[in-house]
């Protein structure tokens, strides 16, 4: 077989999957304390900082509710790492396995397979209620898983990971965040970061090819999917872990100018990318900018 740009790729995506890669069952003490007074995430990037909800708070509270904030947008990485690995699944199901492609398709579920159980367990020691994206979020969620494939698997992939991994790369850094929060974030940014290259190098390789109707689909589908992850990313319901109606703190962070920048900051790097390969753009771009993530 030739080697190819897409193999050649695959091959070192594999290398450092060997190299460079946890089992959170091990490389994670689970039994270790929280500590007290740190926070879930950095406190100016929770939803509320800079309201007068915030305000409110007490100093306690505040690092109550960002622990809630970072398991709810954790629920939501699980959410999709769910839909993820299924359309991982069948795009490998059509393929011939002894391409390395085709093997790094199947070692990324792998990834997102340990993913989702230590985002699990972390709420679980975090001592947080199961923040499953509402009914109608589930049910898109089953559309998608179903029927995404091409662009649209690797765009929606790229949106849900490349947000997800500028919170997290800030707050493995920052020393205000929960030791076990810290290295749920290390282990989660590098793992992914082999996501990211091997879906931005699949999108690179499959733009060019398809055809006007396809590519109004992957716009269509992918401001869709960027759109539910920003309004859902954190749930509602993490307000009434400090005594805040969910409804009335959803709305608050919603018309926050300091969340609003959070959520552009965060996607930053993806929207550029996704604009050069033409799946931002025309009439669906509206809706990233409802999302504020444009
Ligand atoms: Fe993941
Ligand atoms: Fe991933």
């Amino acid at each position: 077989m030739p080697v190819t740009r897409r193999e050649a790729v695959a091959e070192r995506l594999l290398r450092s999957s060997v190299t460079h890669s946890y089992d959170p069952a091990v490389d994670i003490d689970w039994d270790a304390p929280l500590v007290d007074g740190l926070w879930g995430i950095p406190q100016h990037r929770s939803t509320l900082y800079g309201t007068a909800l915030w305000d409110g708070l007490t100093e306690q509270q505040r690092r109550t509710l960002t622990i809630h904030e970072v398991c709810a947008v954790a629920r939501m990485g699980l959410w999709f790492e769910i839909i993820l690995m299924q359309m991982l699944l069948r795009y490998a199901y059509d393929r011939d396995p002894r391409r390395l492609h085709v093997q790094y398709a199947l070692t990324e579920i792998a990834d997102e397979c340990r993913h989702s159980i230590m985002f699990a367990k972390m709420t679980e020691r975090c001592g947080v209620p199961d923040y499953a994206p509402r009914p109608m979020t589930h049910q898109l969620g089953r559309l998608f898983k179903t029927i995404g494939a091409g662009p649209t698997m690797f765009a929606g992939a790229l949106i849900v990971e490349e947000v997800l991994d500028q919170f997290q790369r800030e707050s493995m850094r920052d020393e205000t965040v929960q030791p076990l929060i810290r290295m749920v974030n290390k282990i989660h940014v590098t793992e992914e970061a082999r996501h990211v290259r091997y879906a931005r190098e699949e999108l690179v390789r499959i733009m060019p090819e398809v055809n006007g109707a396809q590519r109004a689909a992957a716009q269509w589908f992918a401001a869709r999917v960027a759109f539910v992850v920003a309004r859902n990313l954190v749930h509602a319901d993490v307000y009434a872990s400090v005594g805040i109606d969910p409804r009335v703190g959803h709305a608050a962070a919603l018309a926050n100018p300091e969340w609003q920048e959070t959520l552009r900051w965060s996607a930053r790097k993806v929207v550029p990318f996704l604009r050069e390969q033409g799946i931002i753009g025309g009439p669906t771009e509206v809706l990233w900018r409802k999302a504020h993530l444009v």
